[in-house]
């Protein structure tokens, strides 16, 4: 399954691909074909190509149906080379990295204005979205980090010639995750807003979208409330440039704060402090003549300013003087003059600017700490940082805005540069791996802005912090005295650019990595002091608004109570200091690019402007990049983090390898049997060239994970059904241990019970024989005093009682007995009672069928002691053993013999079964003898042992007989005689039985003396005693002839003879002897 995956995806990378997927792979190299390759891609709608896990992304200016839920899908956990190049693809390798490796991330998207970069971190976003859990919790923040978006646009992003959307701040978000890979939150940090824009945009262009959005899709209601109006009353926005997507963006914006956890108050705040900066915008001023002859100003529609005040919560007088006056404070001195009606424009935009810039500050801060990571969690998180700021930016008139963006644009080619070019080569030649040096643009030109001793931004600096009359020339004439020698730095005073007309005299031009740019020094200074009027901060401060005014509010600084004002730091050096910051943060972590590229100026979806796209490749150095990833290798690993990912590719190094990484790591090649040119082993890295061998690698280890999983998960069953079983037995344990004890408490208390009744009944007997005696002593006295008054001569005994007399004797013996009797009644019901009380007692512990189940029990148990008992002492198996085991259970008496008789039965069928035929013969001719002798003839019980022989003569092998063929089979042959009646003579003969007939023979020659056939013979006759004469009987013939009579015959084997004639007569003719 796995190899057919990758089998899959490398036909699609190589195969199906438009042009070629990996710019590495270009052959023959150079820029023309990297363009048309990039052209060919691009009208295919193929807009991201590889260089390396570099992604370049061509804006395809038209929405592709490749961002769905099955492509995210599609590259969910998929190796960069298995599928064709998609930004989900470098999206997963970095959030893998992170989950995986717990490396943190960043995902930096550059390029210039227009390019894309926005969709593009919003991809990302989307994508690692969409790899984490569905939990309610994690949705929720999800969606918090996501709806973060709308909100930030809304305020931050307008519409440039460039771009219709493009970003006026820069955005660096942290996205932090939990170990899982869930995100637990995020932390934003913005770059400096063009806040200019907000008072002037350049032909073209228009405001930041959200002044549209309120203006076009608030409520009539919700306007009112702001004091708005339609946008054509707002000098700040142009009508035209509002657009129908406004009201539904603004719609979007409302939903996506409370998505975030914006309160309504705080989202009315906002909309309340965006209102007031377009009514502010609308306040005109006046040129007045002062009494002094200067110019003094007024204002012209003051009901706007009343609007404003009201919104703002501010004194209308407050917010008036601080527009149209400035106060001055020199030592104790505090000097108030009134401003010009320009000053007082100046003044208000000024005030505009800064109160939009700080709002959209607190936005960023009030959505950080909506996503902001619990505290108790941040220590483990892992953070995956997307960099989405502002490109790189070439204008008609480039101003103070452009030289920032520029820079930072710089720096951050400069940490491309230093990460994928430099730091690849010097690893190469760090790792002691073989390798031919590539040149590459060094954009050193970053000294000459930010070198803190003689760069554009230290000098700017200085200027505006110099004493004395400071302008922009001076700026600029300072610049050039100082940087004019930098070969980057150019300026109309150098000598070399005196006839340079492209190069006006108010400018200087700056070779930047991306082209030169020409820089108006124009207002540089102001918007480098970044100074508010004093005034317009206090009139802030004191405002009531919300979010406005008061020591928490956005002009903290206005609070009157502070006199001595620290100088706020200057633009270029908060921007310096947070681009160095930014730097940083990226430097730490783990780098993943997407280079973004622009294909057209017209924003048009089918034109590839080769010129532009040739400028950006080559400023972006996208061609050092592809030669430096073709002379290099594809992956590369630490030996430590390749052993840990790949252990259990080989068994020396699973679960656990113990010695050096590197060793480690040739084990699992070998075992894997990569082949030795597809590796370079580095000081502390393994080098892989081809990145197939990667794929071979990681397709290995997915199959060994599967035997891996079926381990942990056998171990794990085998753990739980321990668990289990320990369980059980510990609860069968508690069980036992509670039946045993309620079962002991039970006996104990019968046991107590009957104790104690055994006691009732012995104290009882005790006193009973102690009163009997005493009733017998006094008896025996009362006896002695009777007999001794009526019965005897002597004198009379004292009587035992004053009155007792004869009649009161007797009555006092029947009040005796009647005593005795009463006691003894008394005993029997007092016994019958406590028996009574003692049954009532004990019959709860006894179930209605108790004694039935007990006597079952008992009766089962002694059969089964009878049944063992008499199996052990079982007779043998002999049929004519007698002997049969007493049986000592009275109920057993009935079924003791029957199963005697079984057991006889038994023993004789298997007794008959192990006869053999021949045995059995013999045994049925005894048995018939036996019915004909037994106790009739007193020679039978000595013939009872001797064996019935048949022919004790031999005959039938006596070749006489066999010639003379007498005929039949010989049942029966002896040497007998037979005896004349008359003569009462003996003759010697053979007495010859055969299966038709008896035959008398002559013992010399064989031959027949007599011949009677079987069905003649009618009986036998035999005398009682032990000889061996026998008469047949012979019927008389059914003819006249005479007949001869009975034989009278005398055989030793007599018995033997007589049975067999008997069995040949019942079988032959059914009649018996
Ligand atoms: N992947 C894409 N699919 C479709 N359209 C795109 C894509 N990327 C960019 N676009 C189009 O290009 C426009 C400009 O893109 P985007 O705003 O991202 O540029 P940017 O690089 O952020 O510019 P800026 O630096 O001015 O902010 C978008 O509004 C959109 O219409
Ligand atoms: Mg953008």
């Amino acid at each position: 399954m796995v190899k057919k995956l990758i089998r899959m995806a490398l036909r699609s990378l190589l195969d199906e691909m438009v042009g070629v997927g990996d710019a590495v792979l270009l052959e023959p190299l150079s820029e023309n074909h990297f363009l048309e390759n990039l052209q060919l891609r691009f009208q295919h709608d193929e807009i991201y190509t590889y260089i390396g896990n570099v992604v370049v992304s061509t804006n395809p200016y038209k929405s592709l149906p490749i961002y769905d839920s099955e492509m995210i899908e599609r590259y969910r956990g998929r190796n960069l080379y298995e599928l064709p190049p998609h930004i989900y693809s470098v999206s997963d390798l970095a959030y893998r990295s992170m989950k995986n490796y717990g490396r943190d991330q960043c995902i930096m998207i550059t390029g210039e204005s227009g390019s894309g970069k926005t969709e593009a971190s919003k991809l990302v976003m989307k994508y690692v979205a969409a790899m984490s859990s569905r939990s309610t919790e994690v949705e929720k923040i999800k969606q918090q980090l996501l709806q973060s978006n709308p909100v930030l646009e809304a305020f931050g992003n307008a519409k440039t010639n460039r771009n219709d959307n493009s970003s006026r701040f820069g955005k660096y978000m942290d996205i932090e995750f939990d170990f899982k890979g869930d995100p637990v939150g995020g932390l934003i940090t913005n770059y400096l807003l063009e806040k200019s824009r907000v008072v002037r945009q350049a032909q073209g262009e228009r405001n930041f979208h959200i002044f549209y959005q309120i203006l076009c899709g608030a409520s009539p209601t919700v306007l009112k409330k702001l004091k708005l109006d339609s946008v054509e009353k707002f000098s700040y926005v142009s009508p035209g440039d509002a657009n129908p997507d406004d009201a539904k963006s603004f719609n979007e914006v409302l939903s996506a704060f409370d998505v975030i956890g914006f309160t309504r108050a705080e989202v009315d705040s906002v909309l309340v402090l965006v209102a007031a900066v377009l009514k502010l915008g609308n306040i005109k001023f006046r040129s007045v003549a002062a009494k002094n002859g200067m110019e003094n100003c007024g204002i012209v529609n003051r009901e706007d300013v009343v609007d404003v005040c009201e919104m703002l919560s501010i004194k209308s007088q407050s917010l008036t003087s601080a527009l149209t006056e400035r106060t001055m404070t020199a030592k104790q001195d505090t000097v108030t003059c009134t401003l010009s009606a320009n000053e007082a424009s100046y003044n208000r935009d000024a005030l505009c600017k800064e109160v939009y810039d700080r709002l959209f500050t607190w936005l960023v801060n009030r959505i950080n700490s909506s996503i902001k990571v619990p505290s108790q969690t941040n220590k483990k998180c892992k953070v995956m940082g997307v960099l989405d700021i502002y490109g790189f930016e070439v204008f008609e008139h480039n101003g103070f805005e452009q030289f920032m963006i520029n820079y930072c644009n710089e720096k951050l080619q400069q940490i491309f540069v230093e990460l994928t070019l430099r730091e690849e080569q010097e690893e190469y030649v760090k790792e002691g791996i073989e390798w031919l040096h590539i040149d590459y643009f060094n954009n050193a030109i970053i000294c000459l802005i930010e070198n803190p001793h003689n760069g554009v931004l230290s000098m700017l600096d200085e200027e505006c912090l110099r004493p004395g009359d400071v302008t922009d020339s001076t700026l600029l004439a300072k610049l050039e005295s100082v940087c004019g020698k930098h070969e980057h730095f150019e300026s109309r005073r150098a000598t070399k650019f005196l006839a340079d007309k492209t190069l006006p005299h108010d400018a200087f031009r700056i070779q930047h990595y991306a082209g030169k740019v020409t820089y108006f020094v124009e207002n540089f200074i102001d918007k480098n002091n970044n100074s508010l009027f004093r005034n317009l901060s206090n009139a802030a401060f004191l405002s009531a608004h919300p979010l406005l005014g008061g020591a928490k509010g956005l002009f903290p600084e206005g609070d009157p109570s502070i006199t001595v004002l620290k100088r706020s730091p200057t633009s270029a050096f908060q921007f310096k200091a947070s681009m160095s910051a930014l730097m940083k943060n990226l430097l730490l972590k783990n780098p993943n690019y997407i280079r973004c590229i622009k294909p057209n100026d017209v924003k048009r979806s089918s034109v590839f402007s080769s010129d532009l796209v040739r400028h950006q490749v080559r400023y972006l150095g996208l061609l050092e990049n592809v030669r430096v990833r073709r002379a290099g290798y594809a992956f590369r690993q630490k030996y430590e983090d390749c052993v840990t990912r790949y252990k259990m590719l080989s068994p020396n190094t699973w679960p656990l390898w113990h010695g050096a990484a590197k060793d480690g790591v040739k084990h699992i090649l070998l075992n894997v049997k990569i082949s030795p040119d597809q590796y370079e082993y580095g000081r502390s890295k393994i080098f892989i060239r081809n990145p197939r061998t990667l794929f071979k690698l990681e397709e290995h280890r997915a199959a060994a994970l599967h035997d891996v999983a079926t381990v942990i998960q056998k171990i794990w069953r085998g753990f739980q059904c321990w668990r289990r079983y320990q369980l059980m037995r510990h609860a069968q344990i508690v069980i036992s241990k509670n039946i045993k004890k309620y079962q002991n408490q039970q006996k104990y208390m019968r046991l107590k019970a009957a104790t104690l009744v055994m006691q009732c009944y012995i104290r009882g007997w005790k006193v009973f024989a102690f009163v009997r005696l005493v009733k017998f002593v006094s008896k025996i006295k009362i006896l002695h005093w009777v007999k001794a008054k009526y019965y005897s001569a002597s004198k009379p005994l004292k009587k035992p009682s004053q009155t007792s007399e004869t009649p009161q004797a007797r009555c006092l013996l029947r009040a005796h007995k009647l005593h005795k009797l009463r006691c003894i009644s008394v005993s029997v019901i007092a016994a019958h009672w406590k028996g009574y009380k003692t049954r009532l007692e004990y019959r709860k512990f006894f179930r209605a069928n108790a004694g039935k189940v007990v006597a079952r029990f008992m009766e089962k148990y002694l059969v089964y002691r009878y049944f063992t008992k008499l199996q052990n002492t079982l007779p043998s198996y002999s049929p004519i053993e007698k002997k049969w085991p007493a049986c000592k259970y009275r109920f057993l008496q009935a079924a003791h013999p029957l199963l005697r008789d079984i057991f006889h039965r038994w023993r004789c069928m298997k007794y008959r079964k192990s006869l053999t035929p021949q045995r059995k013969v013999e045994l049925t001719e005894k048995l018939h003898a036996s019915n004909l002798f037994k106790g009739k003839k007193s020679s039978y019980p000595t013939s009872l042992p001797k064996k019935f022989v048949g022919d004790h003569v031999t005959l039938s092998t006596n070749q006489k007989w066999q010639k003379v063929g007498a005929g039949g089979d010989i049942i029966f042959a002896d040497e007998g005689f037979k005896i004349h009646r008359a003569n009462g003579k003996f003759v010697s003969c053979y007495v010859v039985l055969t299966n038709t007939s008896l035959l008398l023979l002559d013992e010399k020659t064989v031959k027949q003396k007599c011949h009677v056939t079987a069905d003649d013979i009618s009986g036998i006759s035999f005398s009682p005693y032990q000889d061996g004469m026998m008469i047949v009987h012979c019927k008389p013939p059914m003819d006249s002839k005479k007949h001869k009579g009975d034989l009278i015959l005398n055989v030793a084997h007599s018995i033997e003879l007589a049975t067999k004639i008997s069995l040949l007569l019942e079988r032959q003719t059914n009649h018996k002897l």
